[in-house]
């Protein structure tokens, strides 16, 4: 049985809870392994729009099994006003649907207040971080200093671990001028949530390893993307986790050959929010156009994100990197009535070409893309069902593409809509 891992394979936000949500009909169970509510997943099902932050995508869906894994940093109050949110548009969450990793650390108000100041520190060459205290609860984690779920059962250790956590962080706060946070502060709050979070709570890894065991199908879903990671990415600019689908292994417990199939999500242009290097970004009228038209605004900021043109070296790079066996094109249909259309095939810098992004931060910032031009095409790929139906030179500019990255497309999505969604290869059945 094979079971799959959705991934990012630029800057995220490439259309992975559309694909998700698709995807995870024929799936029983979706796990998300890292990131936290600094994803933002948007799904439009029936004309109604869901954005998910915390919340695998397979939620909205009746009968499917949720995971939350412990490579997830989880803000409970987020996680609760979350399933909140999606209880009025009519999906019931309870611990039927919902499991969450008992060894799962938690984000708590302190990370949000110390993201945000070591934000303001960063000034000019700040990262455009979420702002949701999610590197800092990263480096709480490897620091062994987190809070974890299964902590949130005992009041006693919980105060321990508190006080423990807010020496380190409150000598941060203080050093910035900022007032420290005091224990009872996050305590109080914390212990009113802590039976409704704790009703989730399991060992994710042995529920994985049960569900396996039954032959269910397992659908990983990744957050961000693979340049955002935190080795691989543009580093600094990135989130503070692996983005890779090798972290679907670590993220959730599920042992290694648990995954079959990777799918890159690849958006059919280039987009990034926040700071960092972007070769191929347009600061002109036509990325303007692009962000309007492919309606490119952050789904959890709602920061305007920045555009440019296909960037087959860095998805190219992605897909050996994460080890993609097919990927998911998103949003052609932005391109349609382009007369001319850009890929970047390679970069220069300072006379020398490379056929990949170094890893130097300021090698990055100064590679200038090298572009192969291609005829763009007038007719609406919007809504197609079928492969039939995509204009001739839409369809070159996909074989162009799978060419240049060296992978094929398996799925090829034309609008946000769920059923706008055409099937090329079925990643279950590979
Ligand atoms: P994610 O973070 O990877 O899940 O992506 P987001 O949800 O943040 O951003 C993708 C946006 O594009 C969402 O608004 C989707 O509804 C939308 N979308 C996804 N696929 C397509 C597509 O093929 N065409 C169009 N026009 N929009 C799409
Ligand atoms: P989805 O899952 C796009 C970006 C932020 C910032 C950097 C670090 O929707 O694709 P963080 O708050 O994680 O410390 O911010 O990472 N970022 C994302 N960009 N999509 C996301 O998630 C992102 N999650 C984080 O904008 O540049
Ligand atoms: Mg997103």
């Amino acid at each position: 049985m094979t079971n799959v891992a959705v991934i990012g394979s630029q800057w995220g936000d490439e259309g992975k809870g559309k694909v998700v949500d698709w995807l995870s009909e024929r799936a029983h169970v979706v796990v998300r392994f890292q990131g936290g509510h600094n994803a933002g997943h948007t799904l439009v099902i029936d004309g109604v729009t869901y954005k998910l932050s915390l919340l695998p995508s397979g939620i909205v869906r009746p009968n499917k099994l949720s995971i939350i894994g412990n490579g997830v940093v989880i803000d409970p109050y987020a996680l609760l006003s979350e399933i909140e949110s999606v209880s009025k548009l009519g999906v019931i969450v309870t611990p039927e649907n919902l499991r969450i990793a008992e060894n799962a650390p938690l984000i708590l108000p302190v990370h949000r207040k110390v993201d945000q100041m070591a934000e303001a520190i960063r000034g000019k060459g700040k990262i455009g971080t979420t702002g949701r205290g999610i590197g800092p609860a990263y480096e709480d984690k490897v620091a062994r200093r987190a809070v974890r779920v299964c902590d949130l059962a005992d009041p006693d250790l919980l105060r321990e671990k508190i006080e423990n956590l807010l020496v380190y962080n409150n000598a941060l706060l203080q050093a910035a001028g900022a007032p420290p946070m005091n224990v009872d502060e996050i305590l109080t709050p914390l212990l009113e949530v802590a039976p409704k979070i704790l009703s989730f709570s399991t060992p994710v890894w042995l529920l994985l390893d049960k569900l396996k065991r039954e032959g269910k199908r397992i659908l990983f879903e990744g957050a961000q993307g693979i340049m955002l990671d935190v080795d691989h990415g543009t580093y600094p600019y990135v989130t503070s986790s692996n983005t890779l689908a090798g972290t679907a292994t670590i993220g959730s417990g599920i042992g290694m050959g648990g995954i079959g199939y990777v799918l890159g999500i690849t958006k059919a242009y280039t987009t990034r929010v926040g700071s960092g290097p972007f070769p191929t970004e347009l600061t002109d009228a036509i990325g303007a156009k692009i962000g309007k038209i492919g309606n490119e605004f952050g789904t959890v900021t709602g920061r305007p994100r920045r555009c440019g043109w296909f960037d087959a070296v860095l998805v190219r790079q992605a897909v050996k990197i994460c080890g993609i066996t097919g990927i998911a094109l998103t949003k052609l249909d932005i391109l349609d009535g382009f007369e001319t259309i850009k890929i970047c095939v390679g970069y220069k810098h300072k006379g020398v070409l490379y056929d990949y992004l170094p890893a130097s931060m300021k090698i990055q910032a100064e590679v200038e893309p090298i572009y192969e031009e291609m005829s763009g095409w007038s007719e609406s790929t919007q809504g197609k069902r079928s492969w039939v139906d995509l204009p001739a030179q839409a369809i070159k500019y996909i074989r162009r593409i799978e060419e240049l990255i060296e992978c094929q497309v398996a799925l090829l999505s034309t609008s946000p809509k769920r059923e706008d969604t055409i099937l090329v290869r079925d990643p279950f059945a590979d």
